[in-house]
């Protein structure tokens, strides 16, 4: 395991090809153990970690209470409906009273981009040793989400040695509604990083022209990418076309939910252009990897024949890689703290 260097864990961009390695190494370690039988080690033991969900979430809550419980960590959840928001505390004081409780580490999703980049700063600012996890922010970012499917697709091409570096020059197709997805956005940061190349297909609504730019340039926030040399991003109009030369695919929710105007003129005409079928996967003659965050709208996005019958649909896999990941993270900033 190399060096760690993040207090916080916000987004991808600032991740290094060391800092994947350290998550990944990690990550195999605890999903062997899991398999020998393994299911719980006293690596968190006296760690007390709290789930702060401002959104709902079924995959990303559970499995980071999981994954804090199969290292024995203390475990506490907050819930929005039944806390004291409703009496006028902000969230930000809210995060503060959970720190001041004796919190290690805040798993944090919000509606909102950067809330938890925000509480990180107001922590940091306080000289508190609270560690923020993202479990996603508004459009912004979703890094657990983007390491476990980087695994995911990394194990499928190379299962016996976890290899990323396998990905390079492969042709990742990302479908569907990029714009309202912060997992496509800690995909793209994740894939790039080991060279994919990335193909963005959508209507224009959902995938402005600007998306090709995404990785040039680093976030405001940050100095520099420590990436040296990424996978390039291009877009297409055309599922038809563009999964011809697919190596995998990952399927995107349609957010309806975050969508402000009406940027489709109907959902049957999207499902008729996007929506992956067993059809529409057949123009391309290999049998590649589907992978899809969830949850799924079938019917709209992805037929429930690719969920249901494709032999290399990964979603499950991708569930289950979510624990260890998970586990990983948290392992890593509970060592941070103590450096
Ligand atoms: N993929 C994902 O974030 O799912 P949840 O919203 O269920 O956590």
């Amino acid at each position: 395991m190399g060096n760690w260097s993040h207090k916080h864990i916000l987004s991808l961009s600032n991740f290094s090809l060391d800092d994947y390695k350290s998550v990944f190494e990690l990550t195999e370690r605890f999903k062997s153990l899991n398999n020998a039988g393994t299911k719980k080690i006293p690596a968190l033991q006296g760690n007390l970690i709290t789930s702060i969900f401002f959104e709902a979430s079924t995959r990303t809550r559970n499995s980071f209470e999981l994954a804090a419980k199969r290292l024995s960590a203390d475990v506490q959840s907050f819930s929005p409906s039944s806390s004291s928001l409703s009496k006028g505390e902000t969230l930000i004081d809210t995060a503060l009273t959970y720190a001041a409780m004796g919190s290690d580490i805040l798993i944090i999703r919000h509606s909102s981009s950067h809330v938890p980049l925000e509480i990180s700063k107001k922590l940091d600012a306080s000289n508190s040793k609270t560690s923020v996890l993202n479990a996603g922010d508004g459009l912004h970012s979703h890094p657990s989400q983007g390491l476990l499917d980087l695994y995911t697709l990394s194990k499928f091409f190379s299962p016996k040695l976890l290899k990323p570096e396998i990905l390079n020059s492969k042709q990742i197709l990302i479908l569907g509604d990029v714009f309202h997805s912060r997992v496509a956005r800690s995909n793209i940061w994740a894939l790039t990083a080991f060279g994919a190349n990335i193909i963005l297909c959508g209507p224009p609504t959902l995938i402005p022209e600007e998306f090709t730019n995404f990785v040039s340039s680093s976030p405001p926030n940050q100095i520099k990418d420590p990436i040296p040399s990424r996978g390039s991003i291009t877009i297409s109009r055309s599922l038809e076309d563009s999964i011809k030369s697919a190596d995998a695919v990952i399927v995107l929710r349609l957010q309806k939910e975050r969508m402000t105007e009406n940027l489709l003129s109907s959902i049957k005409s999207y499902s008729e252009n996007y929506c992956l079928t067993p059809e529409k996967l057949s123009k391309n003659n290999k049998d590649i990897p589907i992978l899809h965050p969830g949850p799924i709208n079938r019917g709209i996005e992805i037929s429930s024949r690719i969920v249901d019958e494709y032999p290399n649909c990964l979603i499950n896999d991708q569930v289950s890689n979510g624990i260890p990941t998970r586990m990983a993270l948290l392992y890593l900033l509970s060592k941070y703290k103590k450096n």
